[in-house]
């Protein structure tokens, strides 16, 4: 369902160079395996594929009951792991116009992943009249843009429709014991999902954090979960076909090269927000100790009409991964134009996507004569199954590559610095000292 193909890469990745990276690769997967590298208490989503039961799932489908029909629209709240795994998995899956369609589901928002003052206002005013529900998701159940979004909409939700009825339409996915989201649930008497201890926000995709939006939106779940749990059996292997495997010796490889920055390339707009949750999963996760490979991403052929020309003659620090789909869902031609004035009957009885594949064959070879690998990660088609093949291989080797790179992959102590500024600037109990200091060095005092 899923394979890689270095072929493409040629010349870049010489092969017995290639196959001590795969040795090495092995290694990393060992550790992972074992639990016996940083950062093992933060290991639990190795096995969450096993671990989605039919408990689980039903759980999350009696929410999407409890809301079918009396719901037009699901807010979902959250941010960085607690955002971007729910909504690549539904960009992929939805109808390109999704927002604009019918359905029997209801359309499921985004709030909690910015600080926007006009975002926050111009989504009250989306949903005003409108019978809204929504998901808070926040694993430390503290995080300040979910928590300010959270406490707008569920004052504007209590006061549109009275405390009882917001009650059944708020739902927590937090910690099972610690944080305040979680104090607060109790107190509301809200439903709730727990995020296991030992999974991190951004390897959480695959618990109630994606799964109960993803469902909500109407996609199913249990198909999702097969995905992974065959991938999780592939990716186990210490083969040279294993796709994780692959992609992290390749990706490695590339860096100890010279090629510190990798673009996640598309061809398909579906998967947009592929490359949103791959470049949190890979730059928290490797970006640190002054090492680590810096994740981009396009959308072609979308970017080749910006990023095409640096990437073809700028300076040659990158490689580039494109996620390709052998099989499409829908069949459109061009037909033949009597006329032919826009002297496109060249490719009169073509499909669009036979046309878009010699675009990505043409920009392949293009960008390798350039001097920029690409490696192939190549789906059969975008559905459930896929999607949750492709979120675990992309974890497995993740976890694989941090520990061949030699950092902890699991924490993420960078993030904490400019919260801890924000909270000075904002005077926030206990940042005292720190206030001053700041307000002192940016001239505000
Ligand atoms: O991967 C991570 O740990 C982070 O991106 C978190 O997911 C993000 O900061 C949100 O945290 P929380 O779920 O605690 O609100």
């Amino acid at each position: 369902m899923i394979s890689v193909n270095l072929k493409a890469a040629g010349e870049f990745i010489p092969q017995q160079l290639y196959n001590e990276y795969v040795e090495k690769a092995y290694c990393g997967l060992e550790t992972l395996l074992n639990g016996t590298g940083a950062g093992n208490d933060f290991l639990g989503w190795v096995t969450l594929p096993g671990e989605i039961d039919e408990k689980l799932v039903n759980s999350c489908n009696e929410i999407v009951e409890r809301w079918k029909g009396k719901v037009d629209v699901v807010v979902v709240v959250g941010i960085g792991g607690s955002y971007l795994g729910a909504k690549c998995a539904i960009e992929a899956l939805s109808h390109s116009f999704a927002a604009s369609m019918p359905s029997a589901f209801p359309k499921v928002v985004y709030a909690g992943h910015n600080m926007s003052e006009d975002y926050a206002a111009e989504l009250l005013e989306f949903l005003e009249g409108k019978n809204f529900a929504i998901v808070v998701i926040s694993k430390s159940g503290t995080t300040t843009e979910p928590a300010i979004a959270f406490r707008l909409l569920k004052e504007y939700l209590e006061r549109g429709f009275g405390k009882e009825v917001a009650k059944e339409r708020i739902v927590a996915v937090t910690d099972a014991a610690k944080g305040a989201l979680r104090t607060l649930a109790t107190q509301e008497g809200y439903s709730t999902f727990v995020i296991p201890d030992n999974v991190g926000g951004r390897f959480s995709v695959l618990t109630p954090v994606g799964l109960l939006p993803i469902a909500l939106a109407g996609f199913d779940i249990a198909k999702l979960a097969q995905g992974a749990r065959d991938m999780q059996k592939i990716c186990a292997e210490k083969s040279p076909e294993n796709p994780a495997i692959m992609y992290a010796a390749a990706r490695n490889l590339l860096y100890n090269s010279g090629r510190n920055i990798e673009i996640l390339v598309n061809y398909n707009p579906k998967l947009q927000y592929l490359g949103e949750w791959w470049k949190q999963l890979y730059g928290e996760s490797e970006g640190k100790d002054g090492k680590g490979i810096f994740p981009a991403s396009v959308n072609f052929s979308t970017d080749l009409h910006s990023m095409g020309q640096y990437i073809q003659e700028g300076e040659r620090t990158m490689f580039e991964t494109n996620v390709l789909v052998k099989n499409q869902s829908h069949t459109v031609k061009i037909e033949k134009d009597e006329q032919n004035l826009d002297g496109l009957n060249f490719l009169a009885g073509k499909r669009i996507e036979q046309i878009n594949k010699m675009a990505q064959l043409g920009t392949r070879l293009a960008h390798t004569d350039g001097g920029v690998p690409n490696l192939e990660i190549e789906i059969d088609k975008i559905d459930e199954y896929n999607v949750g093949g492709l979120f675990y291989m992309f974890e497995i080797a993740c976890g694989i590559s941090g520990y061949m790179l030699g950092v902890n992959p699991f924490n993420q102590p960078g993030v904490e610095a400019y919260k801890k500024n924000m909270f000075a600037l904002l005077d926030k109990p206990g940042h005292e000292e720190a206030s001053k200091a700041i307000k002192e060095r940016l001239g505000l005092q």
